[in-house]
């Protein structure tokens, strides 16, 4: 009794300091170098503020596990630099991993070919916060994640239809 009562005692404490959670960035944070995060290994929630991110080495953040919760706000990236998108998601994704995807405005179909990373990463659970989606794209991400579809979940979505998005430009025009 006392031996399983110790047994439980160090399962709850591993358990304990097991339980991290990282967030960090902000409109300033430009670039994330290898061993920025230099000491930091077990995570269970990551949330990074990188909209204005330029510079990302591959792996920076890389060696966090088991990442259980990964929120990004990646709004630059996703318009300027989809490798450097690609990077990251490579980096934090595990089939465990719920995704969340900040911010965003993916309306070229291009926008969203980075998830063909977490496609890859087989990440099972991905949500998208606050974002602005045309159907293109999501017809597009539905097809890159068409391997190990994952739940996807949508808060606070601004949809938009492409072909309203032409209708507009028509409209925009005749203004002209
Ligand atoms: C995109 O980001 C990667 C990784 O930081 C970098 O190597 C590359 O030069 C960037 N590309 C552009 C066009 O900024
Ligand atoms: C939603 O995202 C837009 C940019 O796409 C941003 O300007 C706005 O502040 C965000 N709203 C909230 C409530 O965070
Ligand atoms: C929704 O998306 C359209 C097209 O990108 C944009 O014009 C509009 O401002 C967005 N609305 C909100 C509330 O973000």
């Amino acid at each position: 009794m006392m031996m399983m009562m110790m047994m439980m005692m160090v399962i709850i404490i591993r358990s304990l300091t097991r339980l991290r959670f990282l967030r960090f960035g902000n409109p300033a944070l430009e670039e994330l170098r290898r061993g920025d995060l230099a000491g930091v290994r077990q995570l269970d929630q990551l949330e990074v503020y990188g909209n204005n991110l330029k510079r990302y080495d591959p792996g920076s953040l890389g060696d966090l596990w088991p990442l259980g919760v990964v929120t990004l706000h990646l709004r630059g990236p996703f318009q300027d630099n989809l490798t450097l998108v690609s990077s990251i998601l490579h980096d934090v994704c595990y089939p465990e991993t719920f995704l969340v995807v900040v911010d965003v405005l993916l309306t070229e179909t291009n926008s969203v070919a980075p998830f063909s990373e977490t496609n890859q990463r087989r990440v099972r659970s991905i949500m998208f916060q606050n974002a602005t989606l045309t159907d293109e794209a999501i017809v597009h991400f539905l097809e890159v994640c068409h391997v190990h579809r994952p739940a996807v979940q949508m808060q606070d979505l601004n949809l938009t239809s492409f072909s309203q998005k032409e209708n507009n430009h028509a409209a925009t025009r005749n203004v002209n």
